[in-house]
């Protein structure tokens, strides 16, 4: 009896035991479930620990579901944000708080791969994150001697969620060409400026001297002065306008265009000042069947620069010549003259806008100094050249590099027989 007592006592009390380790349990797995599932969970819809298990269960489900695509979506922002900053020319390294470097594009490799002016930028990119420790942007302007030279500009900012310093990134930007263009750019302003000046300021002069003149005869030659300023000034524009346009016009528009064509035309357009000053132009030697792949209007324009030149700068009397050669791929224009040539020093630079050998002497003959600086952007438009051999007092030739159009004869005859042959045949 008091055995059986015992056993009930013993039963009853494991049973009470165990309900209350169920209990707490499924207290617990209510918990875990609030904090789990995306919604508010009514517990009292949970009946006991197994119901409570399976709903861990497939909150944790869902969880895992909903983590696995977050991690796909945050590893492909995270290889498009690469991505982007791979694609973008200025050299970007991303360091996380410690200075361990976690990210470098290409643009930035080359600065530890690379030679001594790699080997100073890399340096100063180390530096910016040292400076950029207290939490503040730096920008850091490095200029690198070369050649060739460089001028770099490195910003560095501070990564963090704004309370905290998170890491930091550095992007350097070559603007090298940038500030080249900008000096080239003030450059032309000033002295367009100061070719305009010049005239401007006569016009200016000889207009009040005109009011207060009474002498029809001096009027008449201040006048004949006015006029020669106002073409100057005409000039200067003209030139300008022809600059701006060629330059603009990046990549000339291509033809097959025949070289005795172009040669012509630009003949024609000197041949006023050639015939002033006595000069014979002789275009005997280009050759009918040689052809540059071109735009017209733009080659033209650079043969009848360098023919005005040869004009401008020989004497009265001598002769200018105009030939061609075709290797094949490309075909070269020649302009040769005997006149006054160019020192030694000067050659380099008198393709440069506004260089004059000698300014009295251009005055004179009314150049400007854009005259050449047209010439090789044409060339440069027709991925050409152009060279200039000279001494002074013995002459100057200057020779237009150009790719060679499509031939346009076969059985080798020149466009006039060819033209005579078609005649014939019909
Ligand atoms: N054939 C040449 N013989 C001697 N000097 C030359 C010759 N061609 C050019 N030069 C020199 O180079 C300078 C630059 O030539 P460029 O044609 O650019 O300018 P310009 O003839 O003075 O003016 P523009 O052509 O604008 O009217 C000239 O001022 C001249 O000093
Ligand atoms: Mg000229």
């Amino acid at each position: 009896m008091a055995a059986a007592l015992i056993l009930a006592v013993t039963l009853t009390a494991v049973a009470v035991a165990a309900l209350v380790v169920r209990r707490s349990l499924v207290a617990r797995l209510e918990g875990v479930l609030s904090r789990l599932a995306p919604e508010p969970v009514d517990t009292a819809e949970i009946p006991d620990a197994r119901s409570a298990l399976q709903a861990v269960l497939a909150a944790l489900e869902s969880r895992a579901e909903a983590g696995a695509e977050q991690l796909a979506e945050a590893r492909a922002s995270m290889s498009r944000s690469a991505g982007a900053i791979e694609a973008i020319p200025q050299g970007v390294v991303i360091c996380d708080e410690s200075g361990r470097e976690m990210f470098r594009n290409q643009a930035a490799v080359a600065y530890v791969r690379g030679r001594h002016g790699e080997a100073v930028v890399e340096q100063a990119v180390q530096e910016q994150f040292h400076a950029v420790e207290g939490g503040e942007p730096q920008r850091r302007t490095l200029e690198i001697y070369g050649p060739p030279r460089r001028v770099l500009v490195l910003s560095a900012f501070p990564l963090g969620d704004g309370e905290r310093v998170g890491g930091a990134v550095v992007v350097v930007d070559d603007v090298s060409e940038r500030r080249r263009l900008e000096a080239i750019r003030r450059d032309f302003v000033a002295n367009i400026s100061h070719e305009l000046k010049t005239p401007v300021g006569a016009l200016g002069l000889l207009a009040d001297t005109i009011a207060a003149e009474n002498d029809a005869a001096v009027v008449r030659r201040l006048a004949e002065r006015m006029t020669g300023e106002a073409f100057r000034v005409g000039r200067i524009i003209d030139d300008l306008l022809d600059l701006s346009r060629i330059e603009a016009e990046e990549s000339a528009t291509r033809a097959s265009v025949p070289v005795h064509v172009v040669v012509t035309e630009a003949i024609e357009r000197v041949r006023p000042l050639a015939q002033a000053r006595g000069i014979s132009l002789d275009s005997d030697e280009v050759l009918r069947s040689h052809t540059v792949n071109g735009d017209q209007r733009q080659l033209v324009s650079a043969v009848a620069n360098l023919l005005d030149n040869a004009c401008k700068y020989s004497d009265g009397g001598s002769t200018v010549e105009v030939r061609s050669w075709d290797d094949g791929d490309f075909v070269e224009i020649e302009v040769r003259d005997h006149g006054i040539g160019i020192p030694g020093r000067d050659l380099e630079r008198v393709f440069e806008r506004f260089y004059r050998v000698d300014r009295a002497r251009s005055r004179e003959t009314g150049g400007t100094g854009l005259g050449l600086a047209i010439v090789r952007h044409v060339a440069t438009n027709h991925e050409g050249d152009v060279r200039v051999a000279s001494r002074e007092g013995d002459g100057s030739v200057f020779t237009l590099r150009l790719l060679a159009g499509s031939r346009p004869a076969t059985n080798g005859l020149t466009g006039t027989s060819r033209r005579k042959f078609r005649a014939e045949m019909s």
